[in-house]
């Protein structure tokens, strides 16, 4: 859409005495050099005022500023919230035309206005008294369709009640703006439809809360041998998220409960053909041989026959937990064997 300064303009533009002093003091947050920024606060209010943006406004509070015209103007020009072209007396209806309020019925909302206001956009109505025009999501989109009058937003509309409206501004009255459907805000009409639990005073906690405290691993550190591996989101892998009644899953009880280690059979040193290896090993790096050959293990076939218990001995003395069961090192290290057979 072209936005063009209307072609019908007054001669002059003032600020009343009293927006005079609040644009002075506007300028005057801003540092020094810096005035220019009160530029979109001085137009708005000129706007206000007017109820649309006047070419005098516009140069008026370019003076103020020190700013050339055009660099207001290109403010002016940029922003739809500034009306480039008169408006209604009493009111200008922004129609939302986005995805949620065309879904709900913004386009019969725009029938409305095209019916008792005029039929294209940003005319006047015979009367002068209205003015409409499609605008982008207002970001009130759980109350479609809406429609923002003035500063306010008409939402839950309903094409007959838009004609309502329309019918009581011109009569004078200022209907009450939100939800026009017995709506607070933006709960669902029909009660509520989740948090239904914790409304019942079935969970202590909001859904996400509730199953981290369920769980309790929050700032556990995860070495990857917990039995069950917790992962509620892959189905099956552990029990649904517990309720106050419900058991919960088990991570608590398997940290309390630690597999007794085992010592497995250590040499003080390699035997005569030399020690392995180790290396060979994905996820032993030199300073991991090295680490294990002081516990006493220096051949392929001594890892390949550790069991659970023994694993727990050896884990507990490394300094990353979970990298044995992680990278299988049993497995890799009785194939490495046989390979040397
Ligand atoms: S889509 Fe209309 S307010 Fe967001």
């Amino acid at each position: 859409m072209l936005r063009r300064l209307y072609h019908d303009q007054p001669e002059t533009f003032a600020f009343t005495s009293d927006n005079q002093k609040w644009a002075d003091a506007q300028i005057k947050k801003f540092p020094e050099g810096r005035q220019a920024s009160a530029i979109i606060p001085l137009l708005w209010r000129a706007q206000e005022q007017e109820g649309w943006l006047t070419r005098p406004a516009i140069e008026h509070v370019a003076q103020m500023l020190n700013l050339a015209f055009i660099r207001a103007l290109e403010v002016a020009s940029f922003y739809f919230m500034f009306q480039l072209q008169p408006v209604g007396a009493v009111a200008h209806i922004q129609v939302c035309g986005t995805l949620s309020c065309m879904i709900c019925g913004a386009e019969d909302l725009i029938g409305v206005c095209r019916d008792k206001i005029a039929d294209k956009p940003h005319m006047l109505s015979a009367d002068g008294k209205f003015s409409w025009e499609e605008v982008e999501c207002l970001g009130s989109c759980a109350n479609a369709p809406m429609a923002q009058i003035g500063k306010d937003y008409y939402e839950d509309l309903t094409a007959a009640r838009l004609a309502e409206i329309i019918d009581e501004l011109a009569a004078g009255q200022v209907p009450v703006p939100g939800p026009q459907n017995g709506r607070f805000a933006a709960e669902p009409l029909k009660g509520l439809t989740s948090l239904k639990a914790y409304e019942s005073g079935k969970t202590q906690y909001n859904a996400s809360v509730q199953l981290a405290v369920d769980i309790g691993d929050t700032v556990k550190r995860i070495d990857g041998t917990e039995v069950p591996l917790l992962t509620p989101w892959i189905a099956g892998a552990a029990k649904k998220p517990a309720t106050k009644k419900a058991a919960a899953p088990t991570a608590v009880a398997v940290e309390t409960v630690p597999m007794a280690e085992s010592k497995p059979r250590t040499t003080k040193a390699p035997r005569k053909a030399g020690a392995d290896d180790l290396k060979l090993i994905s996820g032993v790096g030199p300073k991991l041989e090295g680490v294990l050959n002081e516990l006493g293990f220096w051949h392929f076939d001594q890892i390949a026959k550790w069991t659970e218990a023994e694993v727990v001995w050896v884990d507990s003395r490394l300094k990353f937990k979970g990298r044995i069961m992680r990278d299988n090192w049993m497995a890799q290290a009785a194939a490495l064997a046989k390979n040397e057979a």
